[in-house]
């Protein structure tokens, strides 16, 4: 029961996943991405997966009831097999979504802390086109800042290494604006609820972690 319940939240391509995975090996927290899951619903042609494909090839966020369902499940069980606890990748991402995550979390456990990615706009940008995903593993890459041994190859497992469908500049300006109205208010609500831990994302990817593990360790 004493796993910890931790929320990345922030813009797009602030470095989310690529910390959440570098917790994942240093504190053995299990990163669970709400991105991850529905590009794997999308990939298997699911019902969830037709739901969802216009929405995040667009930028926009899916329907709250539909992420919901797919989460909730996912954090249940992963609260229950993990003694270090979890790490909510891009849920929630609104009002809604939180208060259904604090609904449907089991009695006795709550929210530990949100950790808020900030970083400006342009470098934003500047990340998310540089970056390619493996279709396999699905491991991060950047053609600017680490990319992989051999061009288009993933380093790990061998994989063709491309870019996600939202990655376009056009799609990223939607993604922007769509945190902006419907998920910034979020940190407004962690804030006055005392969960609220702002990191600095523009650093270099061991500062960042430095930070996340500070924040994390002080957590008890
Ligand atoms: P999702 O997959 O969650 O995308 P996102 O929030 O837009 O975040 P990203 O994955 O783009 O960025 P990141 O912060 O993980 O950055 P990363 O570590 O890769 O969501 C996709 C879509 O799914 C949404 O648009 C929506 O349609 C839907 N969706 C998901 N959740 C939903 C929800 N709750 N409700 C409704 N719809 C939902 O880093 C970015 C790049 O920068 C990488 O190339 C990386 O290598 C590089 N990088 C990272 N750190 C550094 C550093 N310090 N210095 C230099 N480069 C760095
Ligand atoms: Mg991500």
């Amino acid at each position: 029961m004493d796993g910890k319940c931790l929320i990345f939240l922030g813009p797009p391509g602030t470095g989310k996943g690529t910390q959440a995975a570098r917790m994942k090996v240093a504190r053995g927290l299990v990163p669970l991405s709400s991105g991850d899951a529905l590009r794997h619903e999308i990939k298997c042609d699911s019902p969830v997966g037709r739901q969802a494909e216009a929405y995040v090839a667009q930028g926009k966020l899916v329907p709250d009831e539909v992420i919901t369902g797919v989460m909730l499940s996912a954090i249940e069980t992963h609260l229950q097999d993990s003694e270090a606890g979890i790490i909510l990748d891009g849920f929630p991402r609104t009002v809604p979504q939180a208060e259904a995550l604090e609904a449907g979390l089991a009695p006795g456990r709550q929210v530990s802390a949100v950790l808020d990615f900030v970083l400006d706009d342009a470098e934003i940008v500047a990340r998310i086109v540089s970056r390619r995903v493996c279709s396999n593993c699905g491991r991060t890459y950047n053609v600017r800042f680490f990319p992989p041994k051999r061009d288009g190859i993933c380093d790990v497992c061998g994989g063709e290494v491309e870019q996600r469908v939202d990655d376009r500049e056009d799609v990223i300006r939607t993604r922007l604006e769509t945190y902006r109205s419907e998920t910034a208010p979020l940190v407004a609500y962690y804030r006055s609820r005392g969960l609220l831990h702002e990191i600095a994302a523009g650093e270099s990817a061991a500062a960042v972690e430095a930070e996340v593990r500070r924040v994390i360790e002080s957590l008890g």
